[in-house]
């Protein structure tokens, strides 16, 4: 079967291949895959990884061998779900604790586009608690988990304040539920009981340095690469104040979360509450393109490529 592999000598630094068809685990469904999505984490990694390394987080497609222990959906179902690596091949064998069933009103597409974006979101906001009426901080909003997480934080009665990079990027976000979209933290009213945090750098530190007593920074990344310092007497004067470092995987294990948050999230979707923001969808076979959107910052949200 084909996928996309890491290639270092070729443009972009991918290619198709031949590859094994997957052996899945007892608790494990083969899906023929029609759509996944790109993360900045396959990007970045893609940037450094070995030769042959797969890359691809997000996918939805078709079970077409259940899992041999009972666990998950039958075969033919519509479904999505996420993998550790190696989405973006023709088949892909995925834990059913992983893989949701699609409601009908849910495209492939679209389908592609919650898996990472929208669980990082959810696991993220869960950090803080009963969010009905606390002023909720996210930053990087343009982009994919930023405009998930706008949505899910207003849904769940936040006031939330929106951080962009650039004017440009402002568009839409007050459409998705932020009542405030800053480019800067400099003179920021509000105290944060809740900041979901992606930037890194000076940003991260100001992030910190706006938190209420009690509240908590989640930082899921460093888009910007650059180090942060930060005045942790500030901090500690805070009172119950917390950092909190969250990778996805990882934390969906702590928090024993997956497929019934993915059900959710794409049930949230089929009732029209909740918008994947598929900014960009093309064939697979244009994934170098895909990519270098992604890198030069030119995808508002979600980019999705269908496999054909
Ligand atoms: N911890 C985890 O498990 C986990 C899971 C998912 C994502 N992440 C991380 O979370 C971040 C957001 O992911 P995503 O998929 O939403 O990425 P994305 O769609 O590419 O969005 C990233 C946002 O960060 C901003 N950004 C990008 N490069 C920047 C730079 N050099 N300096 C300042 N701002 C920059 C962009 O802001 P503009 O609007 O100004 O261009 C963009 O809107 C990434 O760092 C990703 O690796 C972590």
């Amino acid at each position: 079967m084909r996928a996309i592999v890491c290639s270092p000598s070729s443009p972009d630094r991918i290619e198709f291949r031949e590859v094994a068809e997957p052996e899945p685990s007892r608790d494990e469904a083969v899906v023929a895959v029609r759509a996944v999505s790109l993360n900045r984490g396959n990007y970045r990694r893609l940037a450094w990884a070995e030769d042959g390394w797969r890359p691809g987080y997000d996918l939805a497609g078709e079970v077409l061998h259940a899992a041999a222990d009972g666990s998950g959906p039958a075969v033919g179902t519509r479904v999505a779900g996420l993998v550790v690596e190696g989405a973006w091949a023709e088949r892909v064998a995925v834990p059913t604790r992983r893989l949701a069933p699609l409601p009908d009103a849910v495209s492939f597409a679209q389908a592609a586009a919650v898996p990472v974006a929208g669980l990082t979101s959810l696991v993220s906001l869960a950090h803080g608690g009963l969010l009905l009426g606390k002023q909720v901080l996210i930053t990087g909003a343009a982009g994919g988990v930023g405009r998930f997480a706008v949505q899910l934080a207003r849904l769940a009665g936040a006031r939330v304040t929106a951080q962009v990079g650039r004017p440009e990027r402002t568009a839409g976000l007050q459409e998705l539920g932020a009542s405030e979209v800053v480019l800067t933290l400099d003179g920021a009213e509000p105290l944060f009981d809740l900041v979901i945090e992606s930037i890194g750098g000076p940003l991260l530190g100001q992030a910190l340095g706006q938190l209420a007593p009690g509240g908590v920074v989640v930082s899921i990344g460093a888009s910007s690469d650059e180090p942060t310092t930060f005045d942790s007497l500030a901090l500690v004067r805070k009172g119950g104040a917390r950092w909190y470092a969250l990778t996805l995987f990882q934390e969906l294990e702590l928090q024993g979360a997956g497929r019934r948050e993915l059900e959710t999230l794409l049930a949230l979707v089929a009732e029209g509450r909740l918008d994947p923001q598929l900014d960009i969808q093309a064939s697979w076979r244009d994934m170098g393109s895909l990519l270098r959107a992604l890198g030069e910052r030119r995808v508002a949200g979600k980019a999705v490529a269908l496999i054909d």
